[in-house]
């Protein structure tokens, strides 16, 4: 059964997927969300300042809304340094379910509304390469599969947006397996955010070589995670007892 959609309360669209009996945002605001977890406390935004290049990795591309509001940002500041935005989603929704989306009250620039619909045209299984913008140079690599089977030739992200359901629903991707994983497509300065406070996801973390730091969360959430190989990136953030995060990940004791 295909994902319905629902407003949220800022105005942005969200769907629910009886699939995995979840939002795919907080239902208080879409937008709200990905601009708090994922350009603000992330730093990406700070990042955008200084960068020459930028390379993202989310897993999880859902409605594609961090694509949109990075392009719309990209834009806003006239950027022209080359974005590749990897995603990985083993269930897109159709183009027509893309066209009911609203995220129309959160860009400055209203003509990117077409971006997300054309994009969810003619999505093949693998990497789908598009270029939807003229004036930004940001190229998505859309992994149209399952997690697993993502081998990119080469990839090295500045920022991971782990976007996945909640661990409750979507234990696979919450593994220390998969986290060993996306150390591999890391710099030794990216930082990785997620939504998710969960000790255990944390402990999963730990257990794979990732410094871990509790950030605020949005919308009145109390915490979200954030994770590098570099402590120097998580300075600014409460770090976690690593130590017995990993011990008790590995211990089974959540
Ligand atoms: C919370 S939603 C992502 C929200 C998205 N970033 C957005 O802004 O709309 C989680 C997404 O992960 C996808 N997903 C779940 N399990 C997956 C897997 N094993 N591999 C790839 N994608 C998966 C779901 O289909 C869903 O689109």
């Amino acid at each position: 059964m295909s994902p319905k959609i629902h407003p949220t309360k800022d105005g942005s669209s969200t769907l629910y997927s009886e699939q995995f009996s979840q939002y795919y945002h907080n239902p208080n605001g879409a937008a709200t969300e990905s601009l708090h977890v994922f350009f603000e406390s992330s730093g990406l935004n700070e990042y955008l300042e200084t960068a020459t290049s930028l390379t993202i990795l989310e897993i999880g591309f859902g409605t594609g809304l961090n694509f949109l509001l990075l392009l719309d940002i990209l834009k806003q500041r006239g950027s022209k340094i080359p974005v590749k935005f990897y995603s990985i989603e083993a269930f897109p929704v159709s183009a027509e379910t893309a066209d009911e989306f609203d995220f129309s009250g959160h860009i400055n620039h209203q003509e990117l509304n077409d971006v997300l619909p054309d994009i969810f045209k003619n999505l093949q299984p693998g990497i789908n390469h598009k270029k939807p913008v003229g004036e930004v140079d940001a190229e998505l690599n859309l992994f149209i599969g399952k997690f697993e089977a993502f081998k990119p030739d080469e990839l090295q992200a500045d920022f991971i947006f782990h976007d996945p359901f909640s661990p409750e629903v979507n234990e696979e991707l919450w593994t220390d397996e998969v986290f060993k994983k996306l150390r591999t497509f890391s710099k030794p300065t990216t930082v990785l955010a997620t939504y998710c406070a969960a000790s255990k996801a944390r402990g999963a973390m730990c257990a794979s070589n990732w410094h871990v730091a509790r950030a605020t969360g949005a919308l009145g959430k109390r915490e979200m995670t954030l994770a590098s190989p570099s402590k120097e990136k998580l300075k600014q953030f409460k770090r976690v007892d690593e130590k017995r995060l990993k011990n008790r990940y590995l211990n089974n004791d959540f």
